[in-house]
């Protein structure tokens, strides 16, 4: 059935307290839960109270001590008849941890205990009223084998613990003071370690901080400590907020469906984002481990102190955190490099999502499993989104939104209306229109003209908002583009300016221009669209090496090539245009490697082609075969046309020893940019380059680098060192899934062969998501691959998918808008997706996630 978010309402009963007992077993763990309830004066009267359960068993219940005086299953649910106003309901489940390969609810990894919860997880563990509106404050005992759990960890705070006569038992109590939705519930128990440190809050509070992790784990814990502390510091430096508790708890899992999770004062990581040193991490898992760092804590306003009303309203935590996020990473490093590195996910994930059969607002109105829409959608367009307010309001006015918001709404579930509200009132916007933006699916669409007459330039901007499921009428939204003007001789501009095209389209005029002066448009990326512009490539050549403003001087660039290659894949270009292109792209890409101005990790986002999904993008109907094509020839082209260039631009980089400052990163990044490139202009080279590069690293980022090149070449190098770092790392969870990821994304032409073998590898195990991941998505992400023109990669998705659903459900449907982009692929491919996505939807028996993935996918 779909859930509509038209359909809430408040819940009856009131939690007010939650007592939770644990008796804990890998195999039978044993739940007592007490919950208080009485009547909610703001809903509607029900004569019973629904407690949610997931495959549970109820071992006892009793209301007030006694029999209660009705009770019956409704499916999974529980539902208890309950009179009076207020009662004391005890229910007892008994599940087994072992047997829970959905990893939902409690579960065991690895020999230790952990829970996910969010979304509706806790209901696999207790019956419970497990939706984010009702708040109860918990109390949790633990108790169990000492020698098996010797670490016990709830939320909040541990008030007392102690152990059996005989010492072979011990248990643990806990209190959270904070009420919490049954979401962020979490326990972990296992045998851990930790490395603690502490930070001092603002207001003077020592919070003791720990990251827990398996022994031997230790030594790759600093990173994500020290990532902790500075996620603590910025919260209050940029967004007033301080830490409410005296412990802060991070524990690394191996086997977690998502990236991590913000419980109350105890997040659960998964591995990926913890573990780092220089030997096995590159520089973007150290990226990504400060990043998900920052989001959980993040999370601890803008999610837990203020939570969501019901799932609708998702994005009001997660679009909020992810901006968070950004711009604390932003802060920490470079911060142009992160707005480019942004906007590649949002366009490269999100965009096909808004023009696909899954498009749905970053406020969805309906769902039949809220799994299925943690999607860049809700995530990276709603951070879009309330980075626009913040644009228009500007940084002063947008913290008055926010403190407002963090004041008015502390302690309670909220809604997005309810964060627009507080950003209209803290700002002085009026954000009537713009709440389109949390109704409306799919990517507005901007064409921009802009013409010249005496002294007056005139910018024309028109916008449209494609139809989407379900939305086939669009109106026009506040769309803030931040512009400026640039005179072609001087190369410079008078300044930037704010416009906001708030109507199907409008006309701005410029005054003071003797010469037509180029257009330079969406600087920032300030609003998440795509941008039709009449531009000549001389105007893209100008912008791409004079535009002061990075992002746009970075989209001139994609722009150049995006142009050329749809116009190439298309048959637009004769020979002659296409020389005329080529040769332009050489020299802008020229004046980039030689520019001395920049920093080399702005440098390589520069040096980047675009990649083959937003190639495709710009297509109404995409050959991914030709674009392959196409795309390889360009980089053979300028790989050869730059070579010198290149080399000298590597040698140089060599030099630079290894550190984790920008300048050696950005050195790093570049060397495996010029091996790419060389790959396809001079393979023999590019094999005797990389070999050399992989057997000299002295750190993850070069070996890698050097061995995706080689990966994708058919040298006897490529042999050898994919063994050599095999035997290298075994054991080394983490770096095996990259060995399994590198095989799986390679340019090689018989990649279709490798992951087939690669599947039946005595390390490949589908019960492990890290692991189905990176083989398979690496895969489904890898066009050569999985587009291969006789259908085979559809099928082997397909196949993983029906293979996993039983499984691992979450993880599955995951898999599945890889083959929902059929409308948009040429038909003889789209008809072999479409048949993919049919023998799923056969299947006799599928999880409630995949069904519904796979029904809205064909439509
Ligand atoms: N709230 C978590 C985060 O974004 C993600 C949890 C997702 N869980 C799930 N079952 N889909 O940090
Ligand atoms: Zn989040």
């Amino acid at each position: 059935p779909e859930i509509r978010r038209s359909d809430y309402a408040p819940f009856p009963w009131l939690v007010p307290t939650t007592r939770l007992e644990f008796e804990l077993g890998l195999e039978r763990t044993r739940v007592t839960a007490r919950l208080d309830v009485e009547r909610n004066p703001v809903a509607a009267v029900s004569p019973t109270i629904r407690l949610n359960g997931d495959g549970l068993e109820l071992a006892s219940l009793t209301c007030d001590g006694g029999e209660p005086e009705g009770r019956m299953m409704d499916g999974d649910d529980l539902l208890v008849t309950l009179s009076g106003d207020r009662h004391v309901l005890e229910i007892v489940t008994e599940i087994d941890p072992s047997a829970n390969s959905q990893l939902m609810g409690l579960y065991a990894s690895g020999g230790m205990l952990c829970t996910q919860c969010e979304a509706e997880g806790f209901r696999r563990i207790t019956f419970f009223p497990d939706r984010p509106d009702v708040l109860s404050t918990y109390s949790v005992r633990m108790s169990g084998a000492k020698a098996q759990f010797p670490v016990l960890l709830c939320n909040g705070n541990r008030v007392d613990s102690g152990e059996s006569a005989d010492g072979g038992d011990h248990w643990a109590e806990w209190h959270d003071p904070w009420p919490k939705p049954s979401y962020l519930f979490a326990l972990v128990a296992g045998d851990l370690v930790a490395r603690s440190d502490s930070f001092t809050t603002m207001g003077g509070r020592d919070v003791e901080l720990n990251v827990y992790v398996r022994d031997g784990d230790l030594d790759r814990t600093e990173h994500a400590m020290e990532s902790l502390k500075r996620s603590m510091k910025w919260d209050e430096e940029v967004f007033g907020r301080e830490y409410d508790l005296d412990l802060f708890n991070i524990v690394a899992v191996s086997d977690f469906n998502m990236g991590a999770m913000e419980n109350k004062g105890l997040n659960i990581f998964n591995t990926k984002y913890v573990l780092a040193d220089t030997e096995t991490a590159t520089d973007g898992d150290y990226d990504g481990i400060e990043g998900v760092i920052g989001h959980e804590y993040f999370h601890n306003w803008s999610g837990n102190r203020v939570t969501c009303r019901d799932w609708f309203q998702l994005s009001l935590k997660e679009g909020f955190t992810v901006l968070r996020d950004q711009l604390f990473s932003a802060d920490m490093g470079s911060e142009p490099v992160k707005r480019i590195e942004d906007v590649r996910i949002l366009r490269g994930v999100q965009f096909p999502e808004d023009s696909g059969p899954l498009a749905h607002p970053i406020r969805p109105d309906s769902y039949r499993e809220i799994s299925n829409f943690y999607t860049a959608t809700v995530y990276n367009k709603g951070a879009e989104v309330i980075r626009m307010m913040r644009t228009m309001a500007g940084e002063k006015a947008f913290r008055r939104g926010t403190d407002l918001y963090f004041k008015r709404h502390d302690g309670e579930a909220a809604t997005c209306e309810d964060f627009v509200r507080a950003m209209e009132d803290g700002t002085g916007l009026d954000l009537e229109q713009f709440r389109l933006w949390y109704s409306q699916a799919g990517t507005p669409k901007v064409a921009a003209t802009l013409s010249h007459d005496g002294d007056v330039a005139t910018l024309k901007l028109t916008q449209t908002v494609p139809p989407t499921p379900g939305q086939p009428d669009k109106k026009p939204m506040p769309i803030p583009f931040r512009v400026a003007l640039f005179d072609r001789k001087a190369g410079t501009h008078s300044g930037e300016q704010l416009l906001v095209l708030d109507r199907a389209s409008a006309e701005f005029t410029f005054e003071g221009f003797a010469h037509k002066p180029v257009l330079s448009i969406n600087r920032g990326f300030s609003a998440p669209v795509s941008i039709e512009r009449d531009v000549s490539r001389e105007e893209l050549v100008f912008l791409a090496a004079r535009d002061d403003d990075p992002f746009a001087r970075y989209e001139a660039m994609q722009e150049l090539m995006t142009g050329y290659l749809v116009g190439s894949v298309s048959g637009d270009l004769d020979e002659s245009e296409s020389e005329a292109a080529r040769g332009d792209i050489a020299e802008a890409l020229k004046a980039v490697v030689e520019d001395d101005q920049l920093d080399d990790l702005m440098r390589g986002e520069l040096l980047m082609m675009p990649s083959q999904s937003y190639i495709g993008e710009q297509m109404l109907v995409a050959d991914p075969g030709a674009i392959h094509v196409a795309r390889e020839a360009l980089k053979t082209d300028l790989g050869t046309r730059l070579g010198e260039a290149l080399h000298r631009l590597y040698d140089r980089a060599a030099q630079v020893p290894f550190s984790l400052d920008a300048e050696a990163k950005g050195a790093r990044k570049i060397k495996t940019l010029v091996l790419s490139y060389a790959a396809a202009s001079d393979p023999a080279k590019a094999a005797e380059l990389a070999a050399s590069q992989y057997d000299r690293a002295d750190n993850m980022t070069d070996r890698q680098g050097a061995l995706m090149v080689l990966a994708g070449l058919d040298s006897a190098e490529r042999t050898a060192r994919l063994l050599d770092f095999y035997n290298r790392y075994r054991g080394n969870a983490l770096v095996v899934d990259k060995w399994f990821a590198l095989q799986a994304s390679s340019l090689h032409p018989q990649v279709v062969a490798h992951v087939e073998a690669l599947r039946s590898h005595p390390d490949f195990n589908l019960r492990n998501p890290n692991r189905v991941r990176s083989l398979y998505m690496a895969f489904a992400a890898n066009p050569a691959g999985f587009h291969a023109a006789d259908g085979a990669g559809y099928r082997m998705i397909a196949d993983l998918v029906l293979e996993l659903d039983p499984i691992n459900a979450q993880t599955a449907a995951r898999f599945v808008p890889s083959l929902g982009r059929w409308r948009r692929i040429e038909e003889k491919r789209a008809a072999m997706m479409r048949d993919a996505l049919e023998r799923i939807a056969r299947a006799p028996k599928l999880s409630r996630d995949t069904f519904e993935q796979v029904t809205r996918s064909l439509g």
